[in-house]
């Protein structure tokens, strides 16, 4: 008899395609939104799980699922996943890294130039039927080209953000735990966190969430850069203090900022709404076909692996 595959979210024919000679599978296709009684009744009897970074994969879902041995998300993050609880149970989990750094790194982009060149502030205006006539001093925004990046979490996205700041002609300034091996190669130069929000215009954050990165920019980050900076949050939210940052684009310092994740999202903190100086998507940083793609047909491989009794091509914790 074939394992039994929960897939809580719709996902593309090719993976149901590649999947089902593996499982005997029941998958949202229908994109249905289930409460969470109704997720923990639907993995009862399921020996594997596919999730997205919406699903909590806690203490509670496990003792829901008593034949569960694998959970494969269908993202790079795994914040939304207990690993000691599934580690203590047997339970392996995997993730999807590095099939998404181009598409996140053009993201953090988008955003960047969004909130540096007042793109979707003047666009609002201009569709507002606001626009009566040129001027020299209308939107002006910050300058990108040769100012100075500085990027916090120097991995595979953030070394990505980095190629594409040199074709921008910027100084490259990071922050992260050690020295990236590829420090030479992208023309960059290790900070602290201090050093890096003082001397940066446009401070981009990579890092993944954890209790250590909880509100890593808060208030007095946020005092210590330059009014004129631009911060990117392509992260996670919770790395960012949401009301701390609307507080302070309000009093504009920083100047603007560009949001792609955010606390308890979807839901927005309001005051974010209001602000005219934030550049706000629904995390959408890794949303190529491609890439999304790739992301579902790995968890997919994981998953195959799991069942075929071979090792798993990207687990988390290391391959
Ligand atoms: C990830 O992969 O962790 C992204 O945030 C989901 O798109």
């Amino acid at each position: 008899m074939k394992p039994r595959l929960l897939i809580t979210r719709q996902v593309f024919d090719e993976v149901i395609e590649h999947l089902t000679p593996h499982f005997e599978i029941q998958s949202n296709q229908a994109d249905e939104e289930w409460s969470r009684a109704e997720l923990l009744a639907r993995v009862a009897d399921k020996d594997a799980l596919f999730v997205v970074t919406s699903d909590r994969v806690d203490a509670e879902l496990l003792a829901a699922a008593p034949r569960l041995r694998i959970v494969a998300t269908g993202s790079v993050g795994f914040n939304h996943i207990d690993l000691a609880a599934c580690a203590a149970r047997g339970i392996v989990v995997s993730n999807t890294p590095d099939v998404l750094n181009e598409a996140t790194a053009d993201m953090a982009w988008a955003l960047l130039m969004a909130a540096a060149r007042r793109v979707c502030e003047s666009e609002h205006w201009l569709r507002a039927g606001q626009w009566k006539r040129w001027a020299f001093d209308q939107f002006l925004g910050a300058d990108v080209w040769r100012s100075t990046i500085g990027i916090i979490g120097m991995g595979r996205i953030g070394s990505a953000v980095a190629r594409r700041a040199r074709g921008f002609d910027m100084r490259i300034l990071y922050c992260n735990r050690s020295a990236a091996p590829n420090e030479a190669e992208l023309g960059a130069q290790r900070v602290s966190l201090d050093e890096l929000l003082a001397q940066a215009d446009h401070v981009v954050l990579v890092v993944p969430y954890s209790p250590a990165t909880h509100h890593l920019i808060g208030a007095e980050q946020l005092a210590r850069m330059k009014p004129t900076a631009t911060l990117i949050n392509i992260a996670r939210g919770g790395v960012v203090d949401d009301a701390a940052l609307a507080q302070a684009l309000r009093a504009g310092r920083p100047a603007a900022a560009g949001l792609d994740v955010f606390e308890n999202e979807p839901a927005l903190n309001p005051a974010l709404l209001e602000l005219p100086n934030v550049a706000l998507t629904p995390h959408i940083g890794s949303a190529t076909r491609s890439s999304r793609v790739c992301m579902a047909m790995l968890a997919a491989e994981n998953l195959v692996a799991f069942a075929q009794g071979r090792p798993l091509p990207t687990p988390v914790g290391g391959r």
